[in-house]
């Protein structure tokens, strides 16, 4: 299925029900938003910084403080977009939600681009690559392609268990044995040909 559209239902689904709540269930509703991967304020990278601060005020206010490393570099100003939306309709149904002001927007995003991963530059590299297919089913269900050239070989098996295990928290198709392995080799072969050894 479409993913895109997937994500629409996602979303339209969760305002609904949001709309719908009164004052008091808001509180609960909006904490039922999971994400996966979902950190404390100590678990974040350069806990101490000021954006760290930042993202753990406000955007832990719905949800769990996503991790930072859940979005390419390249991403997150568009997925911090997103979440204003949320933020803004939000706001109208609860006065107690926060939004950050200008300079503090600034500082949050500064801090997701500084964190995030480093995704696979925009290169045919994968197109017309069979194989590429079922990697992108797999693997872009909820953030960019990474570049692997950033990761040892010896480290991909462990992120993709870590990445199944979030799949299977979201009620999504698991990958089994043969796709975790396809997957594996697929991202080392091109880790290879990207580092030209
Ligand atoms: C007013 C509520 C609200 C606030 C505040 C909020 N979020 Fe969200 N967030 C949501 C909702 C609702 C979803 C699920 C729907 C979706 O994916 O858009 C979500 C999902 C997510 C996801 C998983 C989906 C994706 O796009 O990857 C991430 C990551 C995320 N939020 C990051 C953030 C960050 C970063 C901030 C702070 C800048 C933030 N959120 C603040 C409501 C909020
Ligand atoms: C169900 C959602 C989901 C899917 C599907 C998913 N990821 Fe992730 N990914 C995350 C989250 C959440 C994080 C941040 C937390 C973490 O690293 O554990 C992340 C982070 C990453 C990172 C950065 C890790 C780090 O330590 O810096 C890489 C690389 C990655 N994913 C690769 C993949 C690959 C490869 C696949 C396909 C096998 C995949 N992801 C599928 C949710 C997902």
């Amino acid at each position: 299925m479409n993913i895109k559209f997937l994500r629409l239902i996602m979303v339209l689904g969760s305002l609904f029900y949001f709309s719908n709540s009164t004052a008091g269930e808001w509180e609960k509703g909006i904490k039922r938003v999971a994400i996966p991967g979902g950190l404390t304020a100590d678990q974040l990278p350069d806990a101490q910084s000021k954006g760290a601060a930042l993202l753990a005020l406000y955007c832990g206010q719905c949800h769990k403080i996503p991790s930072p490393r859940m979005h390419s570099t390249s991403d997150w100003p568009m997925r911090f977009e997103k979440m204003m939306d949320h933020a803004m309709l939000m706001a109208g149904a609860s006065p107690d939600v926060k939004t950050p002001a200008d300079k503090e927007k600034k500082e949050i995003v500064s801090y997701l681009e500084k964190n995030g991963f480093r995704g696979l530059p925009a290169t045919s590299l994968l197109r017309g690559e069979p194989k590429a297919f079922n990697v992108m089913w797999f693997c872009s269900a909820c953030h960019a392609m990474p570049d692997p050239t950033q990761f040892p070989a010896k480290e991909w098996g462990k992120i993709v268990d870590r990445m199944n295990s979030y799949r299977k928290e979201q009620g999504r198709e698991e990958m089994n044995d043969s796709d975790k392995r396809a997957v594996i080799n697929f991202l080392v072969d091109i880790r290879m040909y990207l580092k030209g050894n």
